[in-house]
């Protein structure tokens, strides 16, 4: 069933050694470039076809093991949809969680496969396995319209190794490969880089969708373009922020990463959280901002308590006084406003991560101000990141914004300007 290319050779990602990396190499292009040169799951002859989709379903689950926020699937429902209409059949793939190579029953796909059988409502077929004789034999006998999930493709350690026998075995499964799964396209996986060295490769629906709402960002936004910052680390920010301030007009920052600029610039943060090792590279992207005309805009005034709980005692402060035993937790009604100002005469804006500690109610008001300015605005609005999408659903805004991404680290890389391996790797179109 599977077809081989003819080249046999695999790129550098093979036998990668972090077995989470992407890569690091600048995108030569964005959104539009990708749009020219990859093949799209349009360019497909699907009829009669097995199709093997790589999804990302890794969603989060309650207690009781229920789908707690189902998005992911739904968001993967426009190339099921496709694929399904044009006679094909389907076999999907994802990952949940990180099992580490080996079978771990409370991330098996089962809750997943019951939800997504409710919202498309058909009949879809769990196994138990995503390899094996008996995955073969199924997926053999599968008719058009059937549609099969498989089971966590982690529970493999070649998954995350990108190993190419692994890979080869999927992709036997099927005649087409179709990568949906926009969450992991930062990851050189067997399952994302892997098979496509063995089948014809293609973006689904959701990929383009994204590739083409955060490429705009790159490629040409409206100005003013403000970009708001939050969660807990400045860390995890460094390489988006670097990319843009050669973009924005302004970048406000809140949430837990404030407090090591902050410390950069000498202010008094108290126990607010700062990372040590990154007060030098806060200072420099301050210094590199004002050079590019950005500015970043830091809070100017907090609340703070001395621990991060509903019902204790809370307090307002100026930027630079907050004392040595309390903790920032969200951003003070004079940096809502400045926010809010700013916020209002943007044309684009992206936002990634909260400016408070939001799940509790007591330091939810910043983060819930911001996005109900973004929800009244005008501006195109993309969001990125699963907490602050969490924040947006939470607050019952999240179908206002223009475009909220299904990626998280996916979604920071790709701004960052790094490529995508599992984007890299789809087939360029003839
Ligand atoms: C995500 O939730 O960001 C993606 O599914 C990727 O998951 P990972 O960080 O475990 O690779």
């Amino acid at each position: 069933m599977g077809i081989l290319l003819p080249d046999g050779g695999f790129s550098s990602v093979y036998g990668e050694k972090d077995n989470l990396a992407f890569s690091k190499k600048l995108i030569s292009g964005t959104g539009a470039t990708f749009k020219m040169r990859k093949l799209s799951v349009k360019d497909l002859d699907l009829k009669g076809k097995k199709v093997l989709v790589r999804v990302d379903f890794n969603v989060s689950l309650d207690e009781e093991g229920r789908v707690r926020d189902d998005t992911r699937i739904r968001a993967a429902l426009p190339t099921i949809n496709y694929i399904l209409e044009r006679g094909a059949s389907l076999i999907l793939l994802s990952h949940l969680g990180r099992p580490g190579g080996k079978v771990v029953e409370r991330l098996r796909l089962d809750p997943v496969a019951r939800r997504l059988k409710e919202v498309i409502e058909r009949p879809v077929l769990k196994t138990d396995e995503c390899i094996g004789e008996k995955i073969e034999q199924t997926c053999r006998s599968m008719k058009p319209g059937d549609i099969v999930l498989l089971e966590n493709v982690r529970f493999h350690k070649e998954e995350c190794q990108n190993d190419p026998g692994f890979a080869r075995k999927l992709a036997s499964l099927a005649d087409l490969f179709v990568n949906d799964a926009f969450g992991t396209a930062h990851r050189a996986h067997a399952s994302t880089v892997g098979v496509t060295r063995f089948l014809p490769a293609a973006a689904g629906l959701l990929m383009q969708t994204e590739l083409e709402m955060l490429g705009e960002l790159l490629e040409r936004p409206q100005r003013p373009f403000v970009a708001i910052l939050g969660g807990a680390k400045i860390s995890d920010k460094i390489g988006i922020l670097h990319n843009f301030l050669k973009r924005c007009q302004d970048i406000l920052v809140g949430g837990g990463m404030a407090y090591t600029f902050l410390k950069a610039q000498g202010a008094k943060v108290g126990r607010s959280l700062v990372e040590e090792e990154k007060i030098e590279e806060a200072r420099r992207i301050l210094k590199e901002a004002s050079r590019e005309g950005c500015r970043i805009r830091l809070p100017l005034d907090h609340l703070v308590a001395r621990e991060a709980r509903d019902g204790i005692g809370v307090r307002v402060v100026d930027r630079g006084e907050i004392s040595p035993d309390y903790i920032s937790l969200d951003i003070g009604p004079r940096t809502i406003e400045l926010f809010s100002g700013i916020i209002r005469k943007a044309k684009t804006v992206f936002w990634n991560g909260p400016l408070g500690v939001f799940e509790l109610a007591s330091f939810s008001k910043g983060t819930r101000a911001i996005a109900k300015i973004l929800a009244e605005s005008e501006a195109t609005v993309v969001v990125g990141g699963g907490e602050t999408v969490s924040a947006l659903r939470e607050f019952g805004v999240e179908d206002k914004m223009t475009h909220v991404s299904t990626g998280g680290g996916a979604s920071l890389a790709f701004l960052e300007g790094l490529e995508l391996p599992a984007v890299a790797s789809l087939t360029d179109k003839k």
